[in-house]
């Protein structure tokens, strides 16, 4: 027997939104010389230096086009990466490994189910299942995040079991475990069919998945180069879109299974204001997402006064604390008073252990507004009973009976857990499933 993985949400860093396989440079924006290697490395320090792994991002998972496919079929680290002439990976993954271990964090690297990965890079695990799984075991590596291109609705379960099979055989006798992240229910429309097949799959073979599109793509140097993949802005085609992708799924959580909403740009990114940025991180532990930061975190070890706010948003411990909840549930959407994405409030409800429950309240609206929740939205039915509830922004804990009333910025979102002391438990919200692997 062996420790479970995964059973909360990872967290930590993905280089992939902000910086895709094109962007890395040094913090001067100088590349000769400089390796995707060095870079994700910087990068681990950076979390360190930041306190970031000290509270809880452990993860540091680099994304396409860290990798090359050998004639004789194994895979290595690419001599150069993105098209480009720099450096890429060293040809074994232990040195790496072993740095990022240093660091304090665990290492994810990223492969497809199909032959080229999303980027074009000959490196995908089809037909290279357990070998690849053995080079993983053999570098020390902690977590695949398996993609989806080169597959289809009729081979994709099939690679991603196979996948699954091997990244277990590798390790049945190590005591590193790999975390299996699979894209897969990403591939397939919001609604459709394939997608709940999917998702009745993959949470037997994996403790994370993806869910929905890219929450924004970084295309180069300038403020002007992000794309959504659901049009609009960061915040509505981005965080917005997300967040509708995603809270229509809660039952599918549990302890070792994990919707992902995708990264988080919270930092340098620069694209959302901190009001949103403060709703992208509420929204993202109220459904119990994997928190992983897609941001020049090198920057905020640098210049932690200017990043102060975004720092104090990530290393929020009291948010932290509801993503990271042992009951493992998803967020639901408890209420929504206007489908627009540029009006009304969205009430998102976490269950917490111990009959308590997480809130978050978005605010869509252009202006701040003076808002008064029901409880009752929250399970909380005796409205005369004392309870406790804390402000997760100001750390401050108030006393409370049906309602709580409180002010929301414009795009902000307000979040609060209430403890039922003696009040009772609440009623059930949505159904939880059992745990898986
Ligand atoms: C699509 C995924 O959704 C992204 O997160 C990223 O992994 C890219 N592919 C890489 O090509």
């Amino acid at each position: 027997t062996s420790t479970p993985i995964g059973v909360k949400p990872i967290m930590g860093f993905n280089n992939w939104a902000r910086f895709t396989c094109a962007a890395q440079a040094r913090l001067d924006g100088t590349r000769t010389g400089y390796s995707f290697q060095q870079f994700m490395q910087d990068q681990a320090k950076a979390m360190k230096d930041t306190g970031l792994v000290a509270a809880g991002y452990t993860n540091l998972t680099v994304d396409d086009c860290w990798m090359q496919r050998t004639s004789a079929g194994y895979l290595h680290g690419a001599a150069t990466w993105g098209g480009s002439s720099q450096p890429g990976f060293d040809w074994e993954l232990t040195d790496y490994s072993n740095y990022v271990h240093s660091q304090g964090m665990e290492t994810g690297l990223y492969s497809t189910s199909g032959v080229n990965t999303c980027q074009g890079v000959p490196g995908g695990v089809l037909g290279h299942e357990q070998a690849d799984a053995n080079s993983l075991a053999y570098w020390g590596i902690d977590s695949l995040k398996l993609d989806n291109c080169g597959t289809t609705t009729s081979n994709r379960q099939q690679v991603f079991t196979t996948m699954a099979n091997a990244l277990k055989t590798a390790t049945a006798n190590t005591s590193r475990k790999i975390l299996f992240n699979e894209s897969a229910p990403a591939g397939y429309g919001p609604t459709s069919s394939e997608k709940y097949n999917s998702l009745d799959w993959v949470r037997t073979l994996g403790q994370m998945w993806r869910v929905s599109p890219d929450i924004a793509v970084w295309h180069g140097d300038s403020a002007s180069a992000w794309s959504w993949p659901h049009g609009g802005d960061y915040y509505e085609g981005g965080v917005l879109q997300n967040l509708n992708d995603t809270v229509a799924l809660a039952r599918y959580d549990g302890p070792g299974n994990h919707n992902d909403a995708d990264m988080l740009l919270i930092g340098d990114n620069n694209q959302l204001s901190l009001a949103e940025q403060r709703s992208q991180f509420a929204l993202w532990s109220a459904m119990g997402s994997p928190l992983m930061i897609s941001s020049d975190i090198r920057k905020l070890a640098a210049d932690p006064t200017t990043y102060a706010a975004q720092l104090a948003i990530l290393k929020n411990s009291d948010i932290i604390a509801v993503d990271q909840d042992s009951l493992g549930a998803g967020g639901y959407l408890a209420s929504r008073d206007n489908s627009s994405v540029s009006a009304g409030v969205d009430v998102v409800v976490k269950p917490l252990a111990g009959g308590r429950r997480a809130v978050a309240v978005l605010n869509k609206n252009a202006a701040s507004i003076n808002y008064t929740l029901d409880l009752a939205r929250l399970g909380f039915g005796n409205t005369t009973c004392t309870r406790t509830a804390r402000n997760l922004w100001t750390h401050t804990n108030l006393s409370v009976q049906s309602t709580i009333s409180t002010t929301i910025a414009s795009h902000d979102t307000a979040m609060f857990t209430v403890d039922p002391g003696s009040c009772g438990a609440p009623i059930a919200v949505g159904q939880l499933q059992a745990p898986q692997s």
